[in-house]
């Protein structure tokens, strides 16, 4: 077991599997690329989480959280740039680990991409579910409380949970029911529907922009920080900065790392690789694109709303559209409502559609049941049983679980993605220098490892318990590991059958020369 988990799969035999049959399709060029990442980026972060930070973390002083976090960021999607241009395979994150660090790591992440996905979705079906009822009750319509909300929240004033005298929140678990059966439908639709979706959730965010500038009140930007700038602890011990009532980090930087959930989604682009029609070229421009505009878009957003309403009356279920009743445009209110539902909507489409493909290509690898996670359906060609599964999990977790808590918990499992894929770009550059790289990130060296000290930082300013619930998380994965991928691994039946496999730290056999000149396309794979 001792090599096996350090051994790296060669890139030639992912170069291999993607001749095999059961793959998916090739259909999503560099706008639909794009469209996906903003799909996946602009939705519960910007809509709803802005509220609860800059409400309760860092007051106005949230526009410089935007930076930090997006900084942050763009040196992560830098380096998933550079490895989904040499690894253009499904799997993302994961696939990159198994090609550098080995395949315990690359199960350790692949594990962690399944917090990020799976736990991000059921914060946006909360997100959804706020607007919707946000909407429904511009509408004269009131869901009843015990159908409207998860029955537990915590009070960050308090330190305390409490429950809320509601059953589950109803409209979170619908919307994640619809978004599962549109996604075993199809990849086509979906990404068609969602280009659609996007174009009307980027004309949402500049009416607020534009709008909203006419009615800021500067005065609303002073005390900028109330919070202070910083919000740093090291397991519980406050580094830097004001703690809450529950001991948590509270500044500019405990807000950056809550409204670090607003730009996740960049990086699940990374996992369409396989569908793309020109993964080198396409995938990094796609990740880039969304995420450059989205910061902008970010900055502008927080800005006019801090502007708009005094940072302690932003409302925190459903901050852009209330911002608008406030100032007396009830007609905005509801244009805002309803767009920021359909593009809550989009992101959901685009997470759910990430999960499975991460499970799909560990499966491939034997570290999940391959006759399970790896189904492709033979009429739809998508992962549907899986797709299936992550439905019912998001709907759950959704209907029970605050929103509160799940964003912390999927920002803490997303930054430690973000560590491990800066981890590998690094250990890439080292090790093998050489290798082309079709898409190389610039300021060489600097790129991961500001990547990794930024992300780190981030992880540093969430609340502790989120560290004991991402440990417990891991442990829970790596008992999975030794119970089943260990012994049903592709690469340790490899090593049984006395195949030459190398362990990490004799160099991986990375051959990206080979994809990457021959990008397999279905026509060439019809040729072999
Ligand atoms: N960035 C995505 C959102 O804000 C996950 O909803």
């Amino acid at each position: 077991m001792g090599r096996q988990i350090w051994t790296t799969k060669p890139l030639s035999l992912i170069h291999e599997e993607m001749k095999g049959e059961n793959r998916l399709r090739r259909v999503l060029g560099p706008v639909q690329l794009s469209s996906l990442g903003v799909g996946a980026i602009i939705g519960t972060g910007i809509f709803v989480l802005t509220g609860q930070a800059a409400h309760d973390k860092a007051g106005p002083a949230i526009i410089l959280s935007f930076v930090v976090s997006g900084i942050a960021c763009i040196f992560a999607a830098l380096c998933y740039a550079e490895f989904a241009s040499m690894a253009p395979v499904a799997g993302s994150a994961y696939t990159y680990a198994y090609t550098t660090l080995g395949e315990l790591m690359a199960w350790i992440i692949g594990w962690d991409l399944v917090l990020e996905y799976t736990v991000t979705s059921a914060t946006v079906a909360h997100g959804w579910s706020h607007y919707f009822q946000d909407f429904l009750s511009i509408l004269g319509i009131r869901v009843p409380h015990a159908w409207g909300f998860a029955p537990f929240d915590y009070n960050p004033a308090t330190g305390h949970f409490f429950t809320t005298g509601a059953f589950v929140d109803l409209p979170a678990v619908l919307i994640a029911l619809v978004v599962t059966a549109v996604l075993v439908k199809g990849i086509r639709e979906s990404a068609g529907l969602n280009t659609g979706i996007v174009i009307l959730k980027l004309a949402i965010v500049l009416l607020v922009i534009v709008l909203g500038s006419f009615y800021i009140n500067p005065a609303n930007w002073h005390p900028f920080a109330p919070y202070g700038y910083s919000g740093l602890s090291f397991f519980g011990e406050t580094l830097l900065g004001k703690t809450d009532a529950g001991g948590n980090p509270l500044g500019m930087l405990a807000g950056a790392a809550i409204i670090f959930f607003a730009y996740i989604g960049f990086d699940s682009l990374s996992t369409h690789a396989e569908e793309a029609k020109n993964p080198q070229r396409d995938v990094p421009v796609g990740i880039i694109t969304s995420l450059v505009l989205c910061t902008v878009l970010y900055i502008a957003v927080s800005a006019v709303l801090t502007g708009m309403v005094p940072y302690n009356k932003i409302n925190i279920d459903a901050p852009i559209s209330d911002a608008f009743r406030q100032v007396g445009l009830p007609w905005a209110q509801f244009v805002v409502s309803l767009g920021a539902l359909a593009g809550i909507t989009s992101v959901l489409l685009v997470m759910m559609l990430s999960q499975p493909r991460v499970l799909l290509a560990m499966a491939r690898d034997g570290l999940l049941p391959e006759s399970f996670f790896g189904a492709v359906h033979p009429r739809f060609r998508t992962p549907w049983k899986s797709t299936i599964l992550t439905g019912c999990v998001v709907a759950t977790a959704a209907a029970l679980l605050p929103l509160r808590i799940l964003a912390e918990l999927t920002n803490i499992g997303t930054l430690l993605a973000f560590v491990i894929v800066c981890g590998a770009v690094l250990i890439m550059r080292i090790r093998h220098p050489e290798t082309p790289r079709p898409f190389r990130a610039p300021l060489g060296l600097a790129t991961p490892i500001l990547g990794i000290l930024l992300c780190l930082m981030l992880m540093f300013s969430l609340p502790v318990e989120n560290w004991w619930r991402l440990i417990i998380w891991l442990v829970v994965g790596l008992l999975i590991y030794v119970g089943y991928g260990r012994h049903h691994s592709v690469v340790a039946r490899l090593m049984r059958e006395g195949k030459e496999v190398q362990p990490a730290w004799e160099g991986s056999e990375v051959q990206p020369v080979a994809v990457i000149a021959d990008p397999p396309s279905p026509r060439t794979k019809r040729k072999r």
